[in-house]
């Protein structure tokens, strides 16, 4: 029975005690091995996020000269340090295609939307409407795990120990084609989704309503894949009622897509956006929040004695996490991983509706926008609903391939250095196991 010292994030910590946790010990590529020495392929990229594979030595070496050069100092008032300087001008480069002109930097996802909903909040009232302060959110996002951001958040089973969250939350139905709430048995979408959103902020009254904070495509709530044009649909209407649209790229960020972001990927430009995960691939933990160049203009010509957005990390902007994210963007770029992933998406699509078509009974719906992918299951019989997508994840561990449930979901994100022979075995023991499910 292993000692519960160890409290882990999301873990049932009942059955950890009696079956211990699976101990990882090294990592190269796209594979890890854990402690007793087997070798897993990670078809998950750990948590969404190891872009360019584990095992990078110019992601390490940089980080080790750093190390040495300048471990940390602080970024609070007029200091900083050159490698978070150099990383927040070669974001703004890259994200000038998305409308974004400054980055505030913090630790992960959740402190990255943390500082979006404040951002948005001080922006109106610096604007001059102090009752814009309502956030939309949807139902099934994952946001994080900060109150702000688990209060914008819509998976409910995460929600309910914690409530009561922020006031002024409202919740948009998800553009979830199999589960629509309001055409369940009809493949038509007549974007029902999309005017709900209108709905809301009218009768919430758009004087009140500061935000809509959405993530390109659901990640955590079961790779959830809108129409093409649902996303530029909803910014139109956020455009009309003045109401700023917040893109959560923590994972749809760099290259998931094959595109740099989520948002150019579906073609929006954003007010604000956020990133975490890809942005090192994991060498070290960093958040990031982007804003456009309105909403800096409108703090920056703010004249007061003291800073202008009273919030910041103690970490914000540390130097090892900026020297990690340079070298990551560093290598996406040389070895064309946006095009990488693109394409292997393409493959791992088309491989995925052959799955589909092998088990008609077992599988109702697959689907992958780059390398995001689902593959979702009927649920057996009643009282199983919400199991399967476990079943079938513990069984692909067993035969050493590592994907992620989501309810009677499998979600797929592998690293985007991954290769068709590669996903052809994912592909192929899902197939084992489903053949004997
Ligand atoms: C879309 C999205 N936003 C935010 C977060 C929160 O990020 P973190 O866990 O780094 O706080 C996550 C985490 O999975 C996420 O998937």
């Amino acid at each position: 029975m292993e000692s519960i010292s160890r409290w882990g994030p999301y873990t049932n910590m009942g059955l950890m005690r009696e079956q211990g946790p699976l101990v990882i010990d090294h990592a190269d590529g796209i594979y890890v091995w854990d402690e007793a020495g087997t070798r897993y392929l990670d078809a998950h990229a750990g948590l969404w996020l190891a872009n360019v594979g584990y095992g990078r030595a110019e992601i390490i070496d940089a980080i080790s000269r750093q190390a040495q050069k300048l471990s940390w100092f602080s970024s609070f008032g007029g200091f900083a340090n050159r490698p978070s300087m150099d990383l927040a001008d070669r974001l703004t480069s890259i994200l000038k295609p998305d409308g974004m002109a400054s980055v505030f930097f913090s630790n992960d996802g959740s402190e990255a939307m943390e500082t979006a909903l404040k951002i948005t909040r001080q922006y109106w009232k610096l604007c001059g409407k102090e009752t814009k302060t309502k956030f939309i959110g949807r139902q099934y996002a994952y946001h994080g795990v900060t109150a702000g951001a688990l209060s914008v958040a819509g998976i409910t089973a995460n929600r309910r120990m914690f409530e009561p969250l922020l006031p002024d939350v409202r919740h948009a139905p998800a553009p979830y084609r199999n589960h629509c709430s309001f055409h369940p048995d009809s493949n038509v979408c007549t974007y029902v989704c999309v005017n709900e959103v209108e709905r809301i902020i009218r009768f919430e009254d758009p004087s009140t309503v500061a935000a809509f904070v959405v993530e390109p495509i659901q990640a955590a709530g079961g790779v959830i894949i809108p129409p093409r044009d649902y996303l530029s649909r909803v910014q139109a209407i956020c455009r009309h009622y003045r109401v700023l649209l917040i893109v959560d790229e923590v994972v749809t960020g760099f290259g998931r897509l094959g595109a740099w972001t989520g948002s150019r990927y579906y073609g929006v430009e954003p007010d604000i956006m956020t990133f975490a995960k890809g942005i090192t691939s994991g060498y070290l933990p960093l958040g990031a929040t982007a804003v456009s160049a309105e909403i800096l203009n409108t703090f920056i010509s703010l004249r007061d004695d003291g800073p202008e957005l009273r919030h910041g990390n103690t970490y914000s902007g540390h130097p090892l996490a900026a020297v990690a994210a340079l070298a990551n963007l560093e290598i996406m770029e040389r070895e064309n991983l946006l095009t990488r992933s693109a394409t292997m998406g393409d493959y791992l699509s088309r491989i995925l509706y052959r799955l589909a078509d092998h088990f008609p009974e077992l599988v109702v719906d697959v689907g992958s926008v780059g390398l995001l992918g689902r593959v979702e299951f009927r649920p057996q019989n009643e009282d199983r609903v919400g199991a399967l997508g476990a079943t079938v994840a513990s069984r692909m561990l067993k035969q050493g391939v590592i994907v992620r449930p989501a309810g009677d979901v499998i979600t797929l994100s592998p690293p985007l250095i991954i290769n068709t022979d590669e996903l052809d075995e994912i592909v192929g023991v899902m197939e084992h196991v489903l053949s004997a499910i």
